[in-house]
C-alpha cells in the first residue's frame, strides 16, 4: 500500500467517508481525490480544518461513467463510500438507493477494471438481516445475506458486483462490512446525533417502538483505521467484518446520552417503529483481528459518546442547517 500516492474517496463528504479522509491525511502521505456528488448529505464543511494542498475535491456523481474515467485515471486505489445510506429515507423513496448504491457501484467496478485499480468496497452488517434479540449469535463473513430494507437490500446487491466483478473480470478488490458508526461530521438524522440535538434543542429523544432494537456501536476512527489496515493488508476478493464489540439496546444509548447531558435517563418519547425494523445486529471481527492484526482503539463508548456529545455542542454551526429538514421529515412519518 505504501507505493500508492493518490487515493480516491467515494463519499468523502459524507460521515464516514470525511472521518476516513482525516485519518488518513494524519496517518499516511497519500494524496486524497475526494468524488462526491453533495448530496444532503455531503457537506464540505467536514473537511474544511484539513490541510488543502493534501486533497483534491470533485464534485461529481459515482452512476456518471464521464467523471468516475477522470477520477480513476489518476488513482492507485479507491476506497468506496458514496451512498444513500439512511434506511428511512428508503422506505419512502428507494430509487436514489438503486441508482447510486447499485448503477454507482457497478459504474466504479467498471472503471477500476480498465485502469487495473485496486478497490475496497465499504458495506454494512445490514446486508445479513438481522439476529434474535434473544442470544448471544453474531454475523460473520460466513453468515448469508438476508437484507430487510431497501437500503440493506441495494448494499447487498453492490457486493455481490464487487464479488462478482472479482471473479469474472480480475478486480483487485476487497470488502468489508462494519456495523453501526458514531463519532463527529453524522448527519443528524441519524439516531445519535438526533438525540444530542434534539436535546441540545430543548426537545425529548425519540425511541422507535420500545427501544429494544440492538445496534452494536463502533468509533467511526476506528472503521478507518480498519480500512486502511484492509487496504494494506487484505487478502484479495475477501470480505472483512469490522465490529467493536459494542452491542447497546437504543434504550440504553438513550439513557446514557441524556444523562451523559444531564437528563434524567427517562426523559425522552416513544414514537412510531421503523417498517421492517432490524432487530438485532451483532459483529464477530475475529478474521479481521487475528488474521490482519487490527484493533479498535476506542474500547470504551461511553468515553466516546461524552467526546461526540462535546463535538455537537461546539459544532452548531455545522449541523443547524441539516437539522429543521431531518427533523419535518420525520414528523411527516410520525416520528
Ligand atoms: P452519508 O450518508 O453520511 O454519506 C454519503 C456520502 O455519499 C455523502 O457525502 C453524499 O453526498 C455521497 N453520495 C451520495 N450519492 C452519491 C453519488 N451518486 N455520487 C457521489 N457521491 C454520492 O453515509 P455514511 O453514513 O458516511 O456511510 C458511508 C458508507 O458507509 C456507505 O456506503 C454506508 O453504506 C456504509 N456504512 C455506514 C455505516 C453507518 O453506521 N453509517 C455502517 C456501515 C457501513
Ligand atoms: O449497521 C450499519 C448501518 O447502521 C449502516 O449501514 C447505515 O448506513 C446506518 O444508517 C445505520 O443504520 P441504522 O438503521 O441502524 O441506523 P439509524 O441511526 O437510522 O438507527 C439506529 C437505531 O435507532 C435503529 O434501531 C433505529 C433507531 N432510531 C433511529 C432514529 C433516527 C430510533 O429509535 N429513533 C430515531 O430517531
Amino acid at each position: 500500500m505504501w507505493s500508492m500516492r493518490n487515493l480516491l474517496v467515494t463519499g468523502g463528504a459524507g460521515f464516514i467517508g470525511s472521518n476516513f479522509v482525516h485519518h488518513v491525511l494524519a496517518h499516511t502521505d497519500l494524496h486524497v481525490t475526494v468524488l462526491d456528488k453533495l448530496t444532503y448529505a455531503g457537506n464540505l464543511a467536514s473537511l474544511a480544518d484539513l490541510p488543502q494542498n493534501r486533497f483534491t475535491i470533485l464534485e461529481g456523481d459515482i452512476a456518471d461513467p464521464g467523471i468516475v474515467e477522470q477520477a480513476m485515471s489518476t488513482a492507485d486505489a479507491v476506497v468506496h463510500y458514496a451512498a444513500e445510506s439512511h434506511n428511512d429515507n428508503s422506505l419512502h423513496d428507494p430509487e436514489p438507493f438503486l441508482q447510486t448504491n447499485i448503477v454507482g457501484t457497478y459504474t466504479l467496478l467498471e472503471a477500476a477494471r480498465r485502469h487495473g485499480t485496486r478497490f475496497h468496497h465499504i458495506s454494512t452488517d445490514e446486508v445479513y438481516g438481522d439476529l434474535p434479540l434473544e442470544g448471544t449469535e453474531r454475523f460473520t463473513e460466513a453468515t448469508a445475506y438476508n437484507p430487510s430494507s431497501p437500503y440493506s437490500s441495494t448494499k447487498a446487491g453492490s457486493d455481490m458486483l464487487v464479488r462478482a466483478w472479482v471473479r469474472s473480470f480480475g478486480v483487485r478488490a476487497t470488502i468489508s462490512n462494519c456495523s453501526n458508526n458514531y463519532g463527529p461530521f453524522q448527519h443528524v438524522e441519524k439516531f445519535i446525533p438526533r438525540q444530542i440535538t434534539n436535546i441540545l434543542d430543548g426537545h425529548r429523544p425519540k425511541i422507535y417502538g420500545e427501544g429494544t432494537n440492538v445496534r452494536d456501536w463502533i468509533h467511526a476512527d476506528d472503521h478507518s483505521s480498519a480500512v486502511l489496515t484492509i487496504l494494506d493488508k487484505g487478502i484479495i476478493g475477501q470480505t472483512y467484518l469490522i465490529g467493536a464489540d459494542g452491542e447497546l439496546s437504543n434504550l440504553a444509548v438513550v439513557r446514557q446520552i441524556l444523562v451523559q447531558m444531564g437528563h434524567p435517563a427517562d426523559a425522552f418519547e416513544l414514537v412510531t417503529d421503523r417498517a421492517g425494523h432490524d432487530l438485532r445486529y451483532a459483529i464477530d471481527s475475529s478474521k479481521l483481528r487475528n488474521e490482519l492484526g487490527w484493533r479498535p482503539a476506542f474500547g470504551d463508548f461511553d468515553h466516546g459518546l461524552e467526546q461526540t456529545i462535546e463535538w455537537y455542542r461546539s459544532h452548531e454551526d455545522w449541523w443547524r442547517p441539516q437539522k429543521a429538514a431531518a427533523e419535518a421529515r420525520y414528523a411527516a412519518q410520525g416520528q
